[in-house]
């Protein structure tokens, strides 16, 4: 027997219910903030995420599923959605059809970590990008949506947190400041901090093993020209006026290198140790160094797998999917092309039908209904044929009525939405 990859899923059953939800939900708030779905390649070229993620990133540096193709090419299965969305955007030239561009994309993810709770190799995001605005109200847009999705998810015990990481000066004179401070403490942080200190200083805020180190670091905020305070300044007070609640973190830097300005995760309460639910931010440089023209954008993902244990912590109901509403048995061979007429009638109507395809008895039959968890069952037998009647049986209370074959759809309609 071959057993699933280590860190992957297979999505089926009960829990396909929370993917329609959320995916339904994605789409319905996207498309009312005037998104279009972009669907890019599961793979890209390896120089990519290289450039855009950053060569120092634990993503670009341990994470990556990266392979030779049978042309001598490295490919890379893609980490994360943004780098992709802003090749096609460069490759495509949007920005013909005009800026902003808002774009959005629900797809597979790989990242190869280690498997826990709300951690996997293959994952699923949903994310979007505003492209091509350096405005404040962009931000507010992009943090809006991230709001309004929770919300209409059902979801209350979360929290927004924010930060800017400013322009590259100001990450400079941050990064100097950092440097001093890790310059003392750098015999007692782990192994792997004590390389990102000379590759990647502002890695080490984002270190899970030397929390408490960072949490005395120097703030960014503390290093902002005028220029990113004002927007970073503007951005909340926007937010305040929308009353979306936020909570400002200045140690929040990020796992991935492109960010620079506001960036923002949303934090599930009930998530244990991989809290973030989503995260984004600004990466105004990013188009052009993907060979675009200068194009300030930004955007979030967040992790459906996550947001499916946000819903199941809090009990948030979610609808079936309605399916197996009846099953259509049969008796005879006359009876069975009827049968798969009546099916084919009902699913018309919209009604979803299990019409029996074996050799089977009507007890069997009724048991097979009993086990799909059929609400009604309808039973096409000869001797009804002759009088042009079916059998139509409650599977959830017994009852049952023989009706004449015109009224069946209206009939069984009528029972489904009494049950
Ligand atoms: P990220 O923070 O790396 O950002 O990922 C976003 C979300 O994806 C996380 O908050 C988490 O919910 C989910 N996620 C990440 N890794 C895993 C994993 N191994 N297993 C399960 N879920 C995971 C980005 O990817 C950026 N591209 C977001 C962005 C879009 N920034 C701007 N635009």
């Amino acid at each position: 027997m071959y057993k699933k990859i280590k860190g992957t899923e297979d999505i089926y059953g009960k829990d396909i219910k929370y993917w329609y939800y959320i995916e339904k939900v994605a789409r319905e708030t996207v498309r009312l903030y005037g998104y279009h779905e972009i669907r890019t390649p599961i793979f890209e070229q390896t120089e990519l995420f290289v450039r855009s993620v950053g060569k120092e990133t634990d993503i670009v540096q341990k994470e990556m599923y990266t392979f030779e193709d049978k042309g001598g090419r490295s490919i890379t299965l893609r980490p994360e959605g943004t780098a992709p969305t802003i090749r096609a955007f460069v490759e495509n030239s949007m920005v013909a059809t005009g800026l902003p561009k808002r774009l959005f994309y629900i797809g597979p993810m790989f990242r190869y970590e280690r498997p826990q709770l709300g951690r996997q190799r293959q994952f699923h995001q949903f994310g979007i990008e505003l492209i091509g605005s350096s405005s404040p109200l962009a931000d507010t847009e992009v943090i809006l949506i991230a709001d309004k999705f929770m919300k209409k998810l059902g979801l209350v015990d979360y929290e927004i947190i924010i930060n800017s990481l400013g322009c590259e000066k100001d990450r400079q004179e941050y990064k100097k400041a950092l440097k001093e401070y890790y310059a003392n403490i750098l015999d007692k942080v782990c192994d792997d901090c004590k390389k990102r200190y000379n590759t990647n200083v502002l890695r080490l805020l984002d270190c899970k093993i030397d929390v408490n180190y960072a949490k005395n670091a120097p703030k960014i905020t503390d290093f902002l020209c005028d220029d990113c305070r004002k927007h970073y300044q503007e951005t909340k007070s926007i937010l305040e006026e929308l009353e979306i609640k936020y909570k400002e973190e200045p140690r929040l830097v990020r796992g991935l290198d492109y960010y620079n300005g506001v960036i923002f995760e949303i934090h599930h309460g009930k998530l244990g140790a991989q809290s973030a639910v989503g995260g984004g931010g600004r990466y105004d440089k990013l188009v052009k160094e993907l060979g675009g023209p200068n194009t300030p954008s930004l955007g979030f993902a967040m992790g459906i797998e996550r947001l499916i244990i946000a819903l199941k912590n809090e009990n948030v109901p979610i609808k079936e999917v309605k399916n197996n509403e009846i099953y259509v048995a049969h008796l005879g061979e006359k009876a069975r092309v009827v049968a798969l007429e009546i099916s084919e009638e009902l699913r018309e109507n919209s009604i979803s039908v299990v019409y029996n395809t074996m050799e089977r008895g009507l007890s069997a039959q009724l048991k097979h209904a009993a086990r799909l968890k059929c609400k009604l069952c309808i039973i096409v037998g000869e001797n009804e044929l002759e009088r042009d009647v079916v059998v139509l049986r409650n599977l959830e209370t017994g009852d049952q009525v023989e009706i004449e074959r015109d009224f069946i759809a209206g009939t069984a309609k009528e029972w489904l939405s009494e049950s």
